[in-house]
This record gives structure tokens, sequence and C-alpha cells, in this order.
């Protein structure tokens, strides 16, 4: 994800420059994306600036004064996906001439092909993203005489038909913003990113003059400008009336207005709704804290996380970025590292290469030095970290490389230390995430170690990449119908709490026991079901809620039943997270039910319901959810 802003200032009003317009909104939006920004002005010539690095990087390069004018641009603060940050990967992007600047949130998955028809055609890329693709696009459309009218210079009609005509050519995902040379406008569409307009009419509505093909309500004669964005908070300041987009409308925002039209160019009505946020909610979209916000952005992480790496007809599982990786053999077994949260990822992992007959074991990674853990010269260390620059975790892997093996680097974090440490690496697009308590990173992680799996051992089946398809929308249900909030209300006070789970359920419930200490403070752990009766029974009383995961009704799920029985013998409050397939139910005295699905899915699902616990236990006690005591978000030290 990363952070878009486009602005057009009003003509009838003393309207705010643009370059301050885009710079506060980039920074309402670095929550969003913070490797690199850059901004474009559109004043008749394009004047684009961008660099590597947080936006005060950007801001401190600018001298503001000589980009007064211009009351046109668009601005974008990156959270990288294809290219690390860098000045020139860093956006807007421009076609060879100069000619149109854009600035992409999303991932476009067919860019390679696009950019070797591209190169064909001479072109010559700047960057290494994905988002290059677009400039050329239209430039190229531009130049093929699409809407060459004999004018010399290319017009407002020029413009809008090969923006379309580059867009109709994208696949993957994509808010896109794009300026002209020789034009105050900003063009806009999205496809599975998010976009919205501020409308700042205070004086009411008109029909737009523009001549364009679509008509909306604007402004009369009392606008300071239109304004568009990731999110709100970017234009909240200016005004709190918005447009929602759709997947694939157009907008158009020029001088005398806006105007929205759908992928044929028919006008769209579009109505203008007031958000009710008061300012400093701005970056968490409404929610209490960036951990809520982030637990519901799952479903949209989760699909970015799968985007252009399954394909449902064939069954296949594709990872481009491990092309080199996959294909060989390694020496048995493959070795995860990590700490925390990724540790309970890198468990999964483990597990679900024994599942699929690999050899595989998940060390801690500050237990993980080579003369305790041999490491097989040939062999695969994983090195799983949201984060990047997780300090156990990195020398794990350099002792890794150092014994010979081959590393690979799961994290969140393009460009971080880990991946560039380690010999490859995947990226499981998240998105930045704030709250310091890990939770749609681990869900992702589980996810990419699930794609891992799969490529490693080149065995896919139809009904489990449709499984990990069905995933997002899974969530989305748990997210919609959990009692989670009231189950907390009942538990709050307990004087300490279990979690137990078997086989992929035992990582979720290590996972879930360490969110709900690290948020709530209170004393947590988690166990392997089958371990309670071998010495943690005796802490278990009518004072230590247990939480079991029991899916599915195979073996797995009544040894589990057998172990809830045990508790409950002990007067325990059980909760049960289950999908209901089993008669788990029936010992319990809450269920935080979840969508019946496969164990490997089961397992993500089931640890969505866990985030949720602990979220509102701590929220019921008033704790600091987003900034937990003695914690931090990246663990630089040994
Ligand atoms: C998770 O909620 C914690 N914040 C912590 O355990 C974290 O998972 C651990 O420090 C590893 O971080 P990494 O994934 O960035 O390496
Ligand atoms: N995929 C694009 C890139 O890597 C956009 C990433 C983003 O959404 O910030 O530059």
């Amino acid at each position: 994800m990363c952070g878009i802003i486009g602005y057009v200032g009003s003509a009838e009003r003393d309207a705010p420059d643009a370059i301050d317009v885009l710079l506060e909104g980039l920074s309402e939006l670095e929550y969003r994306g913070y490797d690199s920004a850059g901004v474009a002005l559109a004043n008749g010539t394009l004047d684009v600036h961008k660099a590597e690095g947080e936006l005060e990087a950007l801001t401190s390069s600018l001298s503001t004064e000589s980009l007064r004018d211009p009351a046109v641009g668009i601005g974008h603060t990156r959270w990288s996906t294809h290219g690390p940050p860098t000045d020139e990967n860093a956006h807007p992007h421009t076609d060879a001439e100069g000619r149109v600047a854009v600035v992409h949130n999303g991932i476009i998955e067919n860019y390679q092909t696009l950019r070797d028809e591209l190169a064909a055609d001479g072109v010559t890329f700047e960057s290494q993203t994905d988002t290059e693709v677009v400039p050329h696009l239209i430039a190229r459309s531009l130049e093929s005489g699409d809407g060459d009218d004999g004018d010399e210079r290319y017009d407002s009609a020029d413009h809008k038909r090969a923006f379309r005509r580059a867009i109709d050519r994208l696949e993957g995902s994509y808010a896109i913003a794009a300026v002209f040379e020789g034009e105050e406008t900003v063009y806009a569409t999205r496809k599975d990113s998010p976009l919205v307009l501020g409308i700042d009419d205070s004086d009411g509505g008109a029909v737009a003059t523009d001549g364009s093909d679509a008509v909306a309500a604007t402004d009369g004669d009392g606008s300071t400008g239109y304004f568009l964005a990731s999110d709100v908070p970017a234009f909240i300041e200016y005004t709190d009336r918005v447009v929602y987009l759709e997947d694939e409308e157009f907008v158009r925002l020029d001088a005398t207005g806006w105007t929205v039209s759908d992928s044929d160019g028919v006008p769209l009505e579009k109505p203008v709704q007031t958000v009710d946020w008061d300012a400093e909610d701005t970056g968490k979209s409404g929610y209490d804290h960036y951990m809520l916000k982030e637990i519901h952005e799952q479903p949209s992480s989760l699909r970015q996380c799968l985007r252009g790496r399954v394909n449902e007809l064939q069954g296949t599982v594709t990872l481009e970025e491990l092309d080199a990786l996959v294909d060989r053999e390694f020496a048995s077994p493959v070795r995860f590292v990590a700490c925390g949260t990724s540790y309970h990822a890198a468990r999964y992992g483990a597990s679900l290469l024994q599942r699929r007959g690999t050899p595989a074991t998940a060390t801690i990674a500050s237990e993980f030095t080579t003369d305790r853990v041999p490491v097989a010269d040939g062999s695969l260390v994983v090195g799983i970290t949201q984060s990047g620059e997780t300090a156990d975790t990195l020398r794990a892997l350099r002792e890794a490389q150092t014994a010979g093996a081959t590393t690979l680097a799961v994290t969140n974090t393009v460009g971080s230390s880990a991946a560039r440490a380690a010999d490859h690496a995947l990226y499981i697009r998240a998105g930045p995430e704030i709250g310091v308590a890990a939770t749609k990173t681990f869900a992702s992680q589980q996810l990419s170690v699930s794609l891992l799996s799969a490529a490693l051992t080149d065995r896919a089946s139809h009904e489990e990449v449709q499984s990990l398809r069905r995933v997002p929308d899974q969530v989305q249900t748990v997210l919609d119908t959990s009692n989670a909030r009231a189950i907390a209300a009942e538990l709050v006070g307990a004087g300490a709490f279990f979690f137990i789970g078997r086989g992929l359920n035992y990582p979720v419930a290590l996972e879930g026991a360490l969110k709900f200490k690290e948020i709530t403070y209170e004393h947590a752990e988690g166990f392997a079901a089958g371990e309670l009766k071998h010495g943690p029974l005796a802490l278990v009383t009518e004072d230590t809620p247990v939480f079991a995961i029991v899916t599915g009704d195979g073996e797995v799920a009544r040894k589990t039943i057998s172990n809830i029985k045990e508790v409950e013998a002990r007067d325990a409050p059980v909760v049960v997270v289950t999908d209901g397939v089993s008669d788990v139910e029936r010992y319990a005295d809450y269920v935080l039910e979840i969508p019946e699905t496969d164990e490997r899915a089961a397992a993500v699902l089931a640890n969505v319901q866990l985030q949720l616990i602990a979220y509102w236990v701590a929220h019921e006690m008033g704790r600091s959810i987003d900034k937990p005591r003695n914690l931090a978000k990246s663990v630089t030290v040994e």
C-alpha cells in the first residue's frame, strides 16, 4: 500500500498552493508507506521531484518557494513492492519525454510482459518498478496517433483517451493518478486499491462545465479545490465532503470541477458524503487504534499477498521472485529461523513442509548458532522477519550463509537488511504495520509460507489453491461476525489465560498467547494441547480461561477435545475457536466461530479470532494498545 494525493486548485478563489496541499497530504499518509516519496506539479510543464527515504528527505530537498505557482499536482509516499527504495524507484514515474507523470498504489501483475513489449518498442526504463510501464504506455498511445487530431500538441481528449487505453492494458491492483504536460488536470482511476475524492465546495453545487463526457455536481463559486487521495486524512483539513470511488471508475479533476465516468466513459452521478472523523483519528481511519485498523485490513493485505501468485484454474502457485530458488534441490532439512510472532509463522511453515514430506525445522533465531543447530552445506535457511531488521534473525542468516546454506528472507520490507543480506527474498506485501503487535503481517506470513511450501515442493492441488484464494473473504466473514468483544468483556480480570492447539493450530496457540500478553500485560501462555497434562494442568483453575482451537473432526480435533475435557474437569472457563465440524461446542463455555475450510487456512482464520480477543481484553483494560510498554516494533539489538 502507499499514499497517493492529487489536487486541483479552484479557479474561483485564491486556492492554496498545490505544493503545500501535496506535502501536507503526504504527511498524513505516511502511515501507508514511507520508504520514498515524490510530487509532480503541472503548470503547462511537468515539474517532478522525488527522493528515497521518509517524506522529510523530499521536503528538505525542495525549495518550495520556486514551486509556488502550480495549482495542480500529484504526490506519492511509497511502500515498495517491486524494486528497493531508491530515488529512481520513487514515484512519480514519467515517460521518456516527460509528457506524463504517474503515481500508483498496488501491484501490476503483468508488468514484466508490458516491460518486455515496451522495451522491444525501444523504451528505456529508469526504474525497477512495475509502475513505470504506465507512463510509457500512455506516451505510446499518444504517439501512435490514438488521439492525434492533427494538432501539434496533445489536448485533453488525447490525454483522456491515452490514459484509458493504458489502464486497459493493466492486470492487477491499482489506484493511479496522472498529470500531463500542457494541461492542468488530474486523471485517475482505481481497481482493488482505494481512492477517494475530496470536494471543497462550500457554496453548493452546479453542473460541470468542462465539456467532459460526464456530469456531476460540482461547486459554484466557493470551492478552494478538488482533492484525490488513497485515504481521507490526506485532505481532511480542507474538507470533510468526500466521494468514494468504485473499481474501474475514472476521474477527471480540473479548476472548474470534477467528473466521474465508468470504464466505457458513461457519465456517473456520485453522491457527495460527509465523513465524521475528528482530526487526530485521521491515520486510523476511524478505528480507535492502528492495531484494530490493521486487523481489519487483513482481507485486503491477504489479497495483495496472493495477487499474481495463485492460479485457480491451473491449480498452480508461482513465486516469480523465487524462480532461481524453487527449481533447486537442497540438503535436508529446510531450516526456518525467526523471533516472536515471526517464529510462530516459522513453526507453521516448517509444519507445512513436513506435511509435504520435506524435513523442516523452526528455531528461535537467538538460539540459532550453527554449532548448536548444524546447517548442512547446500541446505536452505529461511529467515522470517516482517521488519527485515531484527538483529537476532539477521545474525542467524549470516551464520547460515557462512556455513554454506542458501538463504531466503520472507519479509514485509523491500530493501530491508534481511532482504539485502539473504540470497533471495519473498515479500509478504502486507503494507506498513504501525501497531507494535504484529497482526496483519502474521497472517500474510502464514499465507506466504503456504505459498513457499507449495512452490518448494512443486505441489499445489486445485483444492489447496482454491482454499488459499478463499482466505481473504473468509477472514472478512470472521471480522464481520466475531463475538470476541462480548467474550472479552466476560473474561477480563481472570488470573491467567491459556491457549492450546495441536498440529497447525499449535503455532496459532503460541501466537494467540503472545498477542494477548504483549498488549494486555496479563499472564498468558500457549501450549501444545497434548502437553497440558505434563505439567501446565497444575495451573488450571476456574480462574484460568483456556482458549482451545479445534478445527475439522479428525484425530487432531478429537484429541484436543479430550484435552478440553481435562481443563473443563478443573472448572476452567473454555473458549473454543472452531469451524463447528466437530461436537466441541458442547464442552465449551464460549464459542468463537470460523468458516469451515482446510486445516492450513483454518489456522489463519483462527488467529484472527485470537487477535480480536487480545485487542478487546486490552481495550477493556485501557491498555496502550498500539505502543505496549517495553516493546519496540523492530528489535535491532541482540
Ligand atoms: C510481535 O507482535 C512482536 N512485536 C515481536 O515478537 C516481533 O514479532 C518480533 O520482534 C520479530 O519481529 P520481525 O518479524 O520484524 O523480525
Ligand atoms: N508496486 C509499486 C512499486 O513498487 C507501488 C507500491 C506502492 O503501492 O507503494 O513502486
